[in-house]
């Protein structure tokens, strides 16, 4: 039998990936991996631990004990809705602490490599198409200047209700974006065979309809 199909989108922080990745999924009747999720999770499983997040093999251990359960509308970390407990901040920059140690990229690849099943499966992250779905039908890389993205993430966050600032956003999301680049295993670029989609002057339809139609194209042939 034939692996399932994958549409692998990746890209910087806050470049839409996400709903950009759900609302393909929808579309196609495919199944949605938020693979960030599960680096966010296990920095928060670890500081809940009071394991310091450059404890490798801690860490690691937490990410492969992580007991998750994605739901229509919520993550349930060892049974409970986690809600926005993993988007702050702080755990965004945890997360991008932890996905740098070997070891836990490691303890988390076999549960990713689960989601990729029939009907297919849309993942969003930094290696999806890199790493964890190297055959994916269609590659994405996802990207928009900094200061839009910078401004995606205020408005989310005001939002949801978290006190923001713009420029202290900034330099988070270009920090970090400079960890996932420059780390050595597993770094954000943008794959040989991956398609660009420069969305600072897309709406989200527009770019939902741009990966629809290269997927169309992908699967033509
Ligand atoms: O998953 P990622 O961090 O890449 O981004 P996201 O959470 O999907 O998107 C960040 C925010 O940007 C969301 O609130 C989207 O609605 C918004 N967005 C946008 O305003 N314009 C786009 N072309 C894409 C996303
Ligand atoms: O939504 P946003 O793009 O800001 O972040 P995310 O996709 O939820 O990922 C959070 C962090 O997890 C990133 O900064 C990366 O360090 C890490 N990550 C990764 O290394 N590999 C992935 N496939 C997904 C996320």
């Amino acid at each position: 039998t034939r692996a399932a199909p994958v549409i692998a989108i990746d890209g910087p922080s806050a470049s839409g990936k996400g709903t950009v990745a759900a609302r393909v999924a929808a579309a196609l009747g495919f199944s949605y991996l938020d693979s960030g999720a599960l680096y966010r999770l296990t920095a928060l499983a670890a500081k809940r631990a009071n394991v310091a997040w450059d404890d490798e093999a801690a860490v690691a251990a937490i990410a492969g004990g992580l007991d998750v359960v994605f739901t229509e509308s919520d993550i349930c970390l060892a049974g409970v809705p986690v809600g926005d407990a993993i988007r702050s901040e702080e755990i965004s920059a945890g997360a991008s602490k932890v996905a740098a140690l070997p070891a836990v990229r490691e303890a988390l690849l076999f549960r990713q490599r689960a989601f990729g099943k029939a009907p297919g499966l849309v993942g969003d992250g930094r290696d999806m198409g890199s790493v964890i779905f190297p055959q994916a039908s269609l590659k994405v890389f996802l990207t928009a200047s900094a200061e839009a993205r910078a401004e995606r993430r205020y408005k989310q966050l005001i939002e949801k209700g978290f006190s923001a600032n713009l420029p202290d956003l900034l330099s988070d999301l270009q920090q970090r974006d400079a960890r996932d680049s420059q780390r050595s295993v597993a770094p954000l670029r943008q794959e040989a065979d991956a398609q660009m989609l420069e969305t600072t002057h897309l709406t989200i339809e527009q770019a939902v309809k741009q990966v629809l139609d290269w997927y169309a194209e992908a699967t033509a042939q």
